[in-house]
């Protein structure tokens, strides 16, 4: 049972199309969030609502297989519960590998996803059995000849005209001439050239907002074959979406019909793999927090500042530009609300949260209040962690 507003005795919040929400507050997680005295933001995550997840996407995209981006929560217990529901994993470096490989997943259920290696950390994966190698540059090609002789790569195709909420930028993939000369490279230096991938962007809220990247995906297919290639997977990324308050497809849904897309243009005969992260995830996630000061630059200012103890570098870090917009729970919920800044609590004044598109909240809030923040597990302790992506944090030395 799910407890979406049971922090203010509301009846579940209701997706347009009369679906209850899927973000919603688990029983589990509210029963512990009542029983407990927070004394510091803390993310409350639902294993449940994590399996259930996964199920729900597994039975939607059906015969694709599905890789847990890691980056989006790399919990031990997040890893170890999308393992035991037969999940692979996409990881982004050396460490996420190194977490996933002490948690006893086999090596060849982990690929190496990030198009951005170091030469070492290559020899390091291929050393411990890792086959898979994603790769968008020709100077990648020659690490992984040499540090991962004869293993599989997937050639990254950029996605130009992401809609997603959070798109991923022209920083990853490369042009569809360039990826057919890297699989020739790729062939001509002994590697097996396997497949392409692709990244919509996270957070495509519809399915629709596929349809151009696997066109493009499509296009660089066929043109492959002509070439000679005969690729035989093809990874759509992540993207699939999680609830922050608009009405969305569900889950199955969602999975289905990305997955009738794709076999309407490759046929069957393609093994797809999907890495989703924050679909997976976000939802199973509340953040409790506190609010620590309520104020106005001027009595007579219109514009009320919110300030919560967790901001954009502690947990929030998806609020950059106000691109992910998470929904709020206070136990004033009944209240009247008005806008307000939503700010963080460290002393760097880009430490707000939404101020171009303000926040509703209760007008009788006030310091030392809970607030709960919904839909947060994904890329939020990973974010505020000094290790995202499984980097190393910033070493320091001092010397005199
Ligand atoms: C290579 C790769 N795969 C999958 C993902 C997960 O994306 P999402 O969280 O949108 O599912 C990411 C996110 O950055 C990624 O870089």
């Amino acid at each position: 049972m799910r407890h979406a507003a049971a922090f203010a005795g509301k009846p579940a919040r209701l997706f347009a199309d009369n679906h209850p929400t899927v973000s919603a507050v688990s029983a589990a997680q509210d029963a512990y969030i009542r029983a407990t005295d927070f004394d510091r933001p803390t993310v409350v995550f639902d294993l449940d609502m994590l399996r259930a997840k996964y199920r729900a996407l597994d039975t939607g995209l059906a015969t694709a297989s599905i890789h847990y981006a890691v980056k989006a929560n790399p919990a031990p217990e997040v890893i170890a519960a999308v393992a035991a529901e037969g999940g692979r994993f996409d990881c982004a470096s050396r460490g996420e590998i190194d977490l996933c490989l002490s948690l006893g997943i086999p090596a060849d259920h982990i690929a190496f996803g990030n198009t951005i290696k170091r030469a070492s950390d290559i020899a390091h994966a291929f050393a411990a059995g890792v086959e898979q190698f994603a790769v968008d540059a020709e100077e990648e090609l020659y690490k992984l000849a040499e540090h991962a002789p004869g293993c599989r790569v997937i050639i990254r195709m950029l996605v130009e005209a992401s809609e997603a909420d959070w798109p991923l930028s022209r920083k990853f993939g490369c042009s569809r001439r360039e990826a057919l000369r890297l699989m020739d490279l790729g062939r001509y230096l002994g590697l097996d050239v396997a497949g392409i991938s692709f990244h919509p962007g996270s957070q495509v809220r519809e399915p629709r907002m596929w349809a151009s990247a696997l066109d493009a995906a499509h296009i660089l297919w066929t043109e492959a074959a002509e070439a000679g290639h005969a690729l035989r997977i093809l990874n759509i990324g992540g993207g699939f979406p999680a609830f922050y308050g608009e009405p969305m497809l569900r889950t199955e849904a969602y999975a289905a019909e990305v997955m009738r897309m794709v076999r309407h243009r490759f046929g069957t005969d393609v093994h797809v793999m999907a890495e989703p992260g924050r679909g997976l995830v976000a939802e199973a996630g509340v953040i409790i927090a506190e609010v620590l000061l309520v104020a106005r630059k001027d009595q007579d200012d219109l514009a009320r500042w919110v300030f919560l103890d967790i901001g954009k570098f502690s947990g929030l870090a998806e609020t950059m530009d106000e691109a992910i917009r998470y929904q709020f729970e206070t136990r004033h919920d009944d209240a009247e609300t008005g806008s307000c800044i939503l700010a963080g609590p460290s002393c760097d004044s880009a430490d707000v949260l939404y101020e171009k598109r303000p926040v509703q909240l209760p007008l009788d809030i006030e310091a030392g209040d809970k607030i709960r923040i919904l839909c947060t597990g994904a890329y939020t302790s990973s974010y505020s962690s000094v290790g995202f992506n499984g980097f190393p944090p910033l070493a320091a030395v001092f010397v005199n």
